[in-house]
């Protein structure tokens, strides 16, 4: 599994500490940035993170932003793109399990960094469920194919 991790200025701190815990548990992050603290919009990011996530099976995206919704929104223009905004465990679990998320988006003004921590950790460990679950993702994805050609 490849994680690719990206931020706006409003999630650069959390992104960093996010990245921290994730190589001392040994994953492999890419970091698509924000690289400093200066302004950058997070559409950029968010279409830099979902090209990644879509380039291979194995890739799950991390966005972090102030909110976690101008990510999530700007990433699910992506066809393909299931990203989530967490705010909880349960929701990171869920999201995986239920809606095969393939980006967790998380509001760096909203979560603090020992929250974010246990919601990325879940999110990357939850395997999804399939079964009535794979239905109705397989309708979100034949939703999407009508309105992008
Ligand atoms: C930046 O100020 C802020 O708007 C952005 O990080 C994010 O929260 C947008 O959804």
């Amino acid at each position: 599994m490849q994680i690719i991790i990206g931020s706006d200025h409003a999630g650069y701190e959390l992104k960093k500490d996010i990245k921290r815990l994730l190589e001392k548990k040994g994953w492999l992050v890419k970091d698509a940035g924000a690289h400093s603290p200066e302004p950058v919009d997070y559409p950029d990011i968010a279409e830099i993170v979902a090209r990644e996530v879509l380039s291979s099976e194995d890739t799950l995206g991390i966005l972090v932003c102030g909110t976690g919704m101008g990510m999530a929104i700007a990433a699910n223009k992506v066809p393909g793109i299931r990203a989530a905004v967490c705010t909880s465990v349960y929701a990171a679990s869920m999201a995986r399990e239920h809606n095969d998320a393939n980006i967790l988006s998380i509001g760096a003004r909203v979560t603090d960094a020992g929250l974010a921590g246990e919601i990325v950790k879940t999110f990357l460990q939850t395997p999804f469920q399939g079964g009535r679950h794979a239905r109705r993702v397989d309708k979100i994805k034949a939703l999407e194919s009508r309105f992008h050609r």
